[in-house]
């Protein structure tokens, strides 16, 4: 089924200007770019935006590495694309991502691991909604 997801390239992997090598990994394997945008988040919008981990003990530090520079936001839209991407992305710890996955490749510690990408279509749709308006998505 044709599926659109979030995905976040996060400060890390912006600051390292990997932003065209992660693009590649999705549009080599058949994930469009629908839209896509830069932008450097507020503390409001990191704390919204993982709202579901405001209980766990890592939350303060996912959101202060969030705003600790610039964010690249995407949608992408392909076959499957919500395990595609997840497929691609690796395990949430780098140390545990198989080779040849982003996060083996660009990621360094389970904070700063490079990529966010939605976990289900149904949070794909809350997360898209987020970040952007209908217009935006082309
Ligand atoms: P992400 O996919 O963006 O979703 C939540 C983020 O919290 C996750 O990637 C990690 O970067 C971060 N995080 C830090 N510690 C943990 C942990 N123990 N379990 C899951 N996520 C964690």
């Amino acid at each position: 089924m044709v599926e659109q997801t979030l995905s976040i390239i996060k400060p890390d992997a912006v600051q390292k200007r990997v932003i065209g090598k992660i693009i590649d990994r999705f549009e080599s394997h058949d994930l469009k770019i629908v839209a896509i945008k830069k932008l450097q988040l507020s503390e409001y919008d990191a704390k919204a935006f993982y709202a579901v981990h405001k209980e766990r003990p890592f939350f303060g530090d996912l959101v202060k590495f969030m705003i600790s520079g610039p964010v690249v936001a995407m949608v992408l839209e392909g076959e499957d694309a919500v395990a595609k991407n997840r497929d691609l992305m690796g395990a949430t710890n780098p140390k545990e991502a198989k080779p040849g996955t982003i996060r083996a490749d660009f990621a360094e510690s389970i904070d700063a691991n490079a990529v966010h990408g939605s976990d289900s279509i149904e949070n794909a749709k809350l997360e898209i909604e987020f970040f952007f308006s209908k217009r935006e998505i082309c």
